[in-house]
């Protein structure tokens, strides 16, 4: 159960299953304080959280959560102003397609930053609202642009743990030291091609936002790196810029990016990156560093928290089997229609190296109903949170993603060969929570649903449900704590390697 005194003690006691953030909103309010509620940690997606919140300020916030939530944003006018510029009380008319924000920048303007922030405030307030159960937020060092913001949005709501992967997020532990004392930070900008030993910086001051008025009090909440190897477990333990309270190590079944295998490409028949024996991480040298951890993907199941506990794991982070339940941000007619194909193995999870803008292996659901098969997407991009920055030959820098329009990412001196099975995964992504762009002719942006390989195996905890909730997953992973890590009856999926004594890889 909760226990407060942890948050300021890494060695205290943490929930023995962390609900992993999921991105594009599947993730939501809903799902963590679900998860909350039990007991459990869970984890909202900090990811493109200003799009989806104005989006489904359009839509007119049927029931008001998000505006009773937005009303205890602290800094005065924010919500207001917010409101004023998107709230349509009566939703979009038919067709109407959403307004969007001006894509981000290495320079955002203080009234940017603050709706940034009180997304991530909206959603971990909704999270944590009625109750006093931990609630973490999850983000990817990858996407940078709002890192700060959105950190201190979530901290203005007490957020009480910060999941990061999908690079090396070294600097943000001295982040959150300096965001609970209210001081200006800054980490380093990923800009590709700058020469000359040029370093570029994303700033944030938050005392700009204040105008004089005294800034609550914060707490600095526990950070949790997500890490797919040994050198960066210790890279990170040893070289952050504050504390690292604990690890997720994440293997290449679980839902979303994986990290891409070490070494040599080798692919199998279905063309998916294969992992080996290099990548996987070695569990004693987790343990080494004397840090909670948290074994993920393909873990969802009783056997699986079973044998992280022998594994001297603090417990394990799943993420399939929430991302299908009912409180799963997910649309229920997408969720329903992938469990019902799932049942009759109509379905399939593939590891997709080239679907994703990042470049990261992304795991792909197909399946016979799938309502996107039938839309063509002209690319058009237009939410560009995937966008990396670039150095322009006049020393200016720009944004680019392989996602968008072919020729425009070649005009930026872009390669051809990146852009190849791209999907636009900010769009598709979104679109699968419900909130898809409409487009000419009315046509709503195709959906894009990933998941891990747990999915193929779903029927096992389904029984003869159709739907589930977040508390039966919680109360299946922990019903077989009795089960003995030395006899699993779980085994691995064919094509994913073999996690045994030294376990789970990537991120
Ligand atoms: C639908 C979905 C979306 C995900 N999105 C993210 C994400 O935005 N950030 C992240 O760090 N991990 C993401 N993940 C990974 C989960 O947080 C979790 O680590 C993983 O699902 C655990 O493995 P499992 O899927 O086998 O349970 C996602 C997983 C799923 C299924």
């Amino acid at each position: 159960m909760v226990q407060p005194e942890a948050i300021d003690n890494p060695r205290a006691a943490w929930p023995e299953i962390i609900q992993g953030g999921m991105g594009v909103g599947v993730s939501g309010w809903r799902l963590a304080r679900a998860v909350s509620l039990q007991g459990q940690l869970g984890v909202v997606s900090g990811t493109a959280t200003e799009s989806t919140l104005i989006r489904k300020l359009q839509d007119g916030d049927p029931g008001g959560d998000l505006r009773r939530s937005m009303a205890r944003f602290p800094i005065a006018g924010v919500a207001d102003d917010v409101l004023a510029r998107y709230f349509l009380p009566e939703g979009r008319a038919p067709g109407q397609p959403y307004a969007l924000l001006p894509l981000a920048r290495q320079a955002s303007s203080p009234r940017r930053q603050r709706l940034t922030m009180l997304s991530t405030f909206v959603e971990i307030d909704l999270a944590k609202e009625g109750h006093d159960g931990r609630v973490g937020m999850n983000l990817l060092a990858k996407i940078q642009l709002p890192t700060l913001p959105a950190l201190y949005g979530a901290m203005l709501a007490g957020v009480d743990a910060i999941v990061m992967g999908a690079g090396i997020p070294r600097e943000i532990p001295g982040v959150l030291d300096a965001m609970a004392e209210h001081r200006a930070c800054s980490i380093k900008f990923e800009v590709e091609g700058l020469t000359d030993g040029r370093v570029e910086h994303l700033s944030f001051d938050p005392m700009v936002h204040w105008e004089g008025v005294t800034p609550p009090a914060l707490r600095r909440p526990a950070f949790f790196a997500i890490i797919a190897s040994n050198t960066l477990a210790i890279m990170l333990a040893k070289k952050s810029t504050g504390r690292v309270d604990g690890f997720v190590i994440e293997g290449p079944t679980a839902g979303g990016h994986n990290a891409p295998p070490r070494g040599e490409a080798r692919f199998n028949l279905r063309g998916e990156p294969q992992y080996g024996a290099r990548d996987a991480v070695d569990l004693a040298k987790i343990r080494d560093l004397g840090l909670p951890f948290w074994l993920a993907g393909g873990m969802g199941h009783p056997e699986g928290l079973a044998r992280a506990r022998a594994e001297g794991a603090a417990g394990i982070q799943v993420g399939t089997l929430f991302a299908f339940c009912d409180e799963s941000g997910m649309t229920e007619p997408i969720r329903r229609s992938i469990l019902r194909c799932a049942r009759t193995g109509e379905l399939d999870v593939r590891t997709d190296g080239q679907a994703s803008p990042t470049g990261y292996p992304f795991k792909v659901v197909t399946w016979p109903e799938d309502p996107g098969a039938s839309v063509t997407r002209d690319r058009v991009c237009d939410l560009g949170y995937l966008r990396v920055a670039y150095a322009k030959p006049d020393g200016t820098i720009g944004y680019r993603c392989p996602g968008e329009p072919v020729d425009q990412y070649v005009a930026k001196g872009g390669r051809v060969e990146d852009t190849v099975g791209k999907r636009c995964l900010c769009n598709e992504l979104t679109s699968a929570i419900g909130f898809g762009q409409v487009r000419d002719g009315g046509v709503v942006d195709p959906p894009i649903v990933t998941s891990g390989d747990d999915l193929l195996e779903i029927d096992r905890f389904l029984g003869d449900r159709d739907h589930y909730t977040a508390a039966d997953v919680i109360a299946y992973l922990q019903g077989a704590a009795a089960v003995t890590a030395a006899e699993p009856s779980w085994q691995a999926p064919a094509h994913a390697p073999t996690r045994e004594a030294s376990a789970p890889a990537p991120r």
